[in-house]
């Protein structure tokens, strides 16, 4: 696994933005970037964990809710007129509330509402992130998407999933259209997490863990540092050619049919 105490340093003087950025997935990537030389401008609709995700990187926190048109505006411009430039986007907060389920179960609210935070926020922070790229000639898109974007699941949560399949499809066009102005725009696809809310759900139901570890080839799930490592990637040079993709970090979920006993 990443140990982010031995990383390199590919990143020195970059401004990060990073959305969801108090917790998971989004916190991990905060340390990383940060580890990589970044300034890192944390974003988060809570204030409380956003906060300290800053304090600890010497970072920035500015408390946003992605799907406000404004407010995400204003989170780009407080990144540029701090640091003067934006050169990485991680559109990573998102949502699977338990009223998202199966398609027969799910009201238009809470349709409607997860695709607000899921989708509409890459939606508004990639507008607001390319202007400021597209002036510096370069920049990084990173919008999470999610396995379940590829595979379908007899378990659904069905506006996460169409929410997921739209940022994967936003994500490819974006990386066309700016390709020639130094933009790259590529979609992470993580495979299960490891998060508190995955190890709670799993710890009171451990056949419905045994369902889903089943189909992982390399027999666990991810660590938020695994998915931290992959951005950090996505948003160096490192990745200069990689752009407009389904970047997979999945443990071979997606690629299997019969994994090993
Ligand atoms: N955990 C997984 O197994 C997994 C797998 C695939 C994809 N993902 C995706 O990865 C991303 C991060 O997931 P995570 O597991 O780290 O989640 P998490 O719940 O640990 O963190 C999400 C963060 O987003 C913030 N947030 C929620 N709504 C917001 C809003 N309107 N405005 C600003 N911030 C808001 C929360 O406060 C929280 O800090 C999500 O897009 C999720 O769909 C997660």
């Amino acid at each position: 696994m990443t140990d982010t105490t031995a990383v390199c340093r590919r990143l020195v003087g970059r401004t990060a933005v990073v959305t969801g950025a108090g917790s998971g997935i989004g916190l991990a990537t905060v340390r990383r970037l940060a580890a990589e030389g970044a300034h890192v401008v944390c974003a988060d609709v809570d204030e409380a964990s956003g906060k300290a995700a800053a304090e600890e990187v010497d970072g920035l926190f500015v408390r946003t809710d992605v799907t406000d048109a404004e407010q995400v505006e204003a989170l780009f411009k407080a990144a540029f007129d701090t640091y003067g430039s934006v050169d990485v986007a991680f559109n990573n907060a998102g949502i699977s509330p338990p009223e998202d389920d199966s398609i027969l179960e799910t009201g238009l609210d809470a349709w409607r509402r997860v695709q607000e935070v899921n989708l509409t926020s890459v939606y508004l922070c990639c507008k607001a992130a390319i202007p400021y790229m597209r002036r510096q000639g370069k920049g990084s898109i990173i919008n999470t998407a999610s396995f379940v974007a590829r595979m379908g699941a007899a378990t659904s949560q069905i506006s996460y999933t169409a929410s997921k399949g739209g940022v994967l499809a936003m994500s490819r066009e974006l990386g066309v259209q700016f390709a020639r102005e130094g933009i790259r725009v590529n979609a992470l696809c993580p495979g299960p997490v490891n998060t508190p809310l995955l190890q709670e759900l799993f710890a009171k139901d451990p056949e419905r863990a045994a369902r889903r570890l089943v189909h992982i080839p390399v027999g666990r799930f991810a660590e938020p540092t695994e998915m931290a490592a992959a951005v950090a990637f996505l948003a160096s040079d490192d990745s200069s050619f990689v752009n407009a993709t389904d970047f997979l970090v999945d443990g071979g979920l997606t690629g299997a049919y019969v994994t090993p006993l």
